[in-house]
């Protein structure tokens, strides 16, 4: 969808206008402007807040205009759910074309027009391709402003790749699991390299098993598509700061011989969602040229039971000479991610941030709409969690605590894989820090954010919401300024 920005309100004949009427602003000079529109819009008390809706067609004007509560001026809560709004309206309407017009004076701060450009995009997303009948998208917004706005047009280009990766993400999540598979991930990152003119090593059994990736070889021995740890790099020149950013990519998590119970595997294609959005995040900071460099690591493998799957009981021994001990074969995100995270830490980054769909836990305590953020590094956590706010994909911060170290040390081994008295989201991050060495290292746990099974209000559509890729580039575009 292209989003253009116009100077002037001068629409085509009959191209649908969507007005933003903001809560607590006097509409006179809306009605002066639109003055077949003051009459039901006072008969609906319409008052500008969020949710409130009017269509009116116009027979003098010969269109349809699409009357919204904006809420708030400024917030960005609101300008999400605006965008989310409109779009489903428009969606409703089979509308392809529109423009949006701002009458109301500001504020608009560039973070406002930057999240309103965003929301558009998202709620213009539909999984369609398996159906016959498919919606009919947006494909083109034209944002006029009465008074001046930080708006450029360079600025919305760079959104609609931001956004491009997220669809892109979007489309890999919520793909049929027939068709995703390490093999096929594999083709997806080299795509990237291709386009992005990026380096990409790819990692199968032979490597993994020169290298001692041993919690990959576990987990994915079962499965007839070997596991891979893909490593993903952008480079500029003059680059003064290096990120690796981590990814979980089990392309299935059946939950292995600890076969995951009733309803509970219906979501599982979600598990390989931190692969798919460190992907999209080391393309976009290429696409946008950042000055970092940002290498993208995936460890892939499918958790499946067969004749050939890991045990209950086994021990791994890591290529760092940990041994982890396996409790519960189902727990096996954090057995992958240890792979990575011990290369990670070998590139002495100045950072290690790590997405995973890891515990169930953590869509109990924090639900969809906020991920759960585990760092001991406060510069780092203050920063994502700005940028989890600036983005809209939200951070919240949970605890590390040294105390419950000991519920993951094993009786035969240095560390085990489960625990079962509770705080599981806690006790898969201490895990996984045992890892990263002295590196700065956040564990961000996506279980409950990166796939929905309801909309949820300002993600819009149900399914993959390619939930850490704006995160990532927001931190990494503030990194590049700080
Ligand atoms: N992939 C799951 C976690 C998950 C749950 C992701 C719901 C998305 C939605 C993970 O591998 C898992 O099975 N975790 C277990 C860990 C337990 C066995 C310690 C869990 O959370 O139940
Ligand atoms: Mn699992
Ligand atoms: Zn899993």
């Amino acid at each position: 969808m292209k989003i253009i920005k116009r100077s002037a309100y001068r629409p085509e004949p009959h191209l649908c206008v969507v007005l933003p009427v903001f809560k607590g602003m006097d509409p006179g000079e809306l009605w002066q402007e639109f003055p077949t529109l003051e009459f039901p819009a006072r008969r609906r008390k319409f008052k500008g807040e969020i949710g409130e809706a009017l269509a009116c067609h116009s027979l003098e004007e010969q269109r349809l205009f699409l009357l919204l509560g904006a809420g708030r001026p400024g917030s960005l809560p609101d300008a999400r759910k605006l965008a989310c709004r409109a779009m489903a309206l428009l969606h409703e309407n089979r509308v392809d074309r529109t423009l949006i017009y701002f009458t109301a004076a500001g504020p608009y701060s560039a973070g406002y027009l930057q999240t309103f450009s965003d929301y558009l995009h998202l709620n213009n997303y539909r999984f369609d391709r398996y159906k016959k009948k498919k919606s009919k998208p947006v494909d083109r917004i034209q944002l006029v402003f009465k008074k001046r706005v930080p708006l450029q047009a360079a600025e919305l280009k760079t959104r609609e790749a931001v956004l491009e990766e997220t669809k892109r993400v979007r489309d890999l999540v919520n793909e049929v699991p027939a068709k995703i598979h390490p093999d096929s991930l594999v083709a997806q990152f080299s795509e990237s390299a291709s386009r992005h003119s990026l380096e990409l090593s790819v990692w199968r059994k032979k490597e993994l098993e020169e290298n001692a990736m041993n919690g990959l070889l576990a987990v994915g021995a079962s499965s007839c598509c070997e596991p891979a740890l893909l490593s993903l790099s952008y480079a500029p020149k003059g680059f003064r700061r290096t990120v690796a950013l981590v990814g979980k990519g089990i392309t299935f998590d059946a939950g292995g011989l600890n076969l995951k119970p009733g309803n509970s595997m219906e979501e599982m294609k979600c598990d390989m969602a931190g692969a798919a959005a460190v992907l999209g995040a080391v393309s976009a900071a290429a696409r946008l040229r950042l000055p970092l460099r940002v290498t993208a690591l995936a460890p892939l493998a499918e958790n499946l039971p067969g004749r050939r799957a890991y045990k209950p009981g086994d021990i791994i021994t890591y290529a760092n000479r940990k041994t982890v001990e396996i409790v519960n074969t189902d727990a096996e995100g954090r057995l992958i991610l240890a792979d990575a995270l011990i290369i990670a830490a070998r590139q002495k980054p100045d950072m290690i941030i790590e997405l995973s769909t890891l515990t169930g836990a953590i869509v109990t305590a924090l639900g969809d709409s906020y991920a759960g953020l585990f760092c001991r590094n406060r510069k780092l956590s203050a920063g994502l969690t700005r940028a989890g706010e600036a983005s809209g994909e939200l951070l919240w911060e949970m605890p590390l605590p040294e105390e419950y170290r000991e519920s993951i040390t094993s009786k035969v081994a240095d560390l085990k894989n489960a625990n079962y008295n509770g705080a599981s989201s806690v006790k898969a991050g201490l895990f996984l820090s045992e890892f990263a060495g002295k590196i700065p290292f956040a564990h961000i746990d996506i279980a409950g954010t990166a796939f929905l099974s309801k909309p949820n209000f300002c993600l819009g559509a149900e399914g993959a919401t390619g939930f850490g890729v704006r995160l990532l580039v927001e931190f990494m575009k503030e990194l590049s300024r700080a």
